[in-house]
């Protein structure tokens, strides 16, 4: 347990109050504001917004200076990098009750690839901006120079354009639907590397990947978007794409190891059923058999620092034998989230 019952309840409904009133985001800019300016503003009562204003002081979410609050800089970030905004997001778990009860979710952002077309292309940004910070990570810890990326599912491209960044001879083809693959051009461009890169606009179940041409394969954010099955079979045609000795990256909802780890994969594993019907957050043992079974042997594990979140990666590579005993541990740092 990592708090008391009676702290749960107050910190969620406090926390609640606060976005749904407006407070948060007032206080994501960071100056200082009085209490009664803040009641003023947001039609609150005076005292009580100082009473949640001082929980969100203990929460690390404020500070106060003699009468004054503002909001932390992990406030502002955590706003800033919530893909979807605020005011989605509260929506979204707004709705955890209802769920409950009916097993619905909110949105069915899977119904149909023209619905999750709509809902990627303006969700990607804000997901490349999230991860920006560990995929720079990751392209730094990369035991491989690839010089050709495939990217399955790539949308805004982060992590292949992060990697490719760093090794300046590497070419992306980014595979999506059609008008994704307008935000990955876009992002390649910005990062100076339009050049490099090619569109593979089509369902990645039904792509023709070049058999034996890449050096580095990756699926980021995308199995748990796939049933058990059909995550199998893409594994293996995306592996038979890679060159022996290329390697396979699988980034996904797959932290472990710790209390914090698993708080996050369940929290993620809740969000992603209250926004889709068939997601399902696959277990990273799961993840590693079907790498294994696509010819990928010595998966090894990579972590991804103190990013907030449940992200964790694992990386094959074709035509090694997988080795005896645990995996492999990439550049991971204790206590990751
Ligand atoms: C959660 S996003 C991840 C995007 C990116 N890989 C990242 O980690 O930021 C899932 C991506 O898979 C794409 N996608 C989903 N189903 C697809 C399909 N059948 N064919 C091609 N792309 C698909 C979506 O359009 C979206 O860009």
């Amino acid at each position: 347990m990592q708090c008391e019952t009676m702290d749960l309840l107050g910190l969620s409904f406090s926390a609640c109050a606060a976005a749904r009133s407006g407070l948060l985001g007032c206080l994501a800019d960071q100056k200082p504001h009085r209490p009664e300016e803040l009641a003023g503003l947001l039609e609150l009562d005076p005292r009580a917004t100082t009473r949640v204003l001082d929980v969100l002081v203990a929460l690390g979410l404020a500070w106060r200076q003699d009468e004054a609050y503002g909001g932390t800089r992990e406030l502002a970030e955590l706003i800033r990098l919530l893909p979807a905004g605020l005011e989605a997001n509260l929506a979204l778990w707004g709705h955890t009750e209802s769920y409950l009860r009916s097993g619905e979710p909110l949105v069915a952002m899977d119904s149909s690839l023209e619905t999750q077309a709509a809902a990627y292309r303006s969700a990607v940004g804000d997901l490349g901006r999230l991860f920006g910070s560990a995929a720079r990570i990751l392209a730094r810890s990369l035991p491989v120079a690839p010089t050709r990326i495939l990217d399955v599912g790539c949308g805004s491209g982060i992590w292949s354009l992060t990697v490719a960044e760093r090794f300046p001879q590497a070419r992306v083809v980014g595979n999506d639907l059609p008008s994704v693959l307008d935000v990955f051009e876009a992002q390649a461009a910005a990062m100076g590397m339009r050049e490099r890169c090619e569109r593979l606009e089509q369902d990645m179940h039904q792509a023709r990947f070049e058999d034996s041409s890449f050096d580095l394969a990756i699926i980021a954010n995308v199995l748990r978007l796939e049933p058990a099955d059909r995550a199998a079979r893409l594994l293996q045609r995306v592996a038979a794409s890679l060159r022996p000795g290329g390697a396979l990256l699988v980034v996904d909802a797959l932290a472990e190891g710790s209390p914090k780890a698993e708080l996050a994969r369940s929290l993620y594993t809740l969000h992603l059923a209250l926004r889709t019907r068939n997601g399902v957050v696959h277990p990273s043992e799961q993840v590693r058999a079907w790498m294994q079974s696509a010819g990928l042997g010595q998966v090894s594990r990579l972590d991804f620092g103190n990013h907030p979140g449940a992200l964790g990666a694992l990386l094959g590579v074709r035509g090694q034998p997988a080795l005896p005993g645990p995996p492999e541990v990439l550049g991971a740092r204790p206590g990751m989230g």
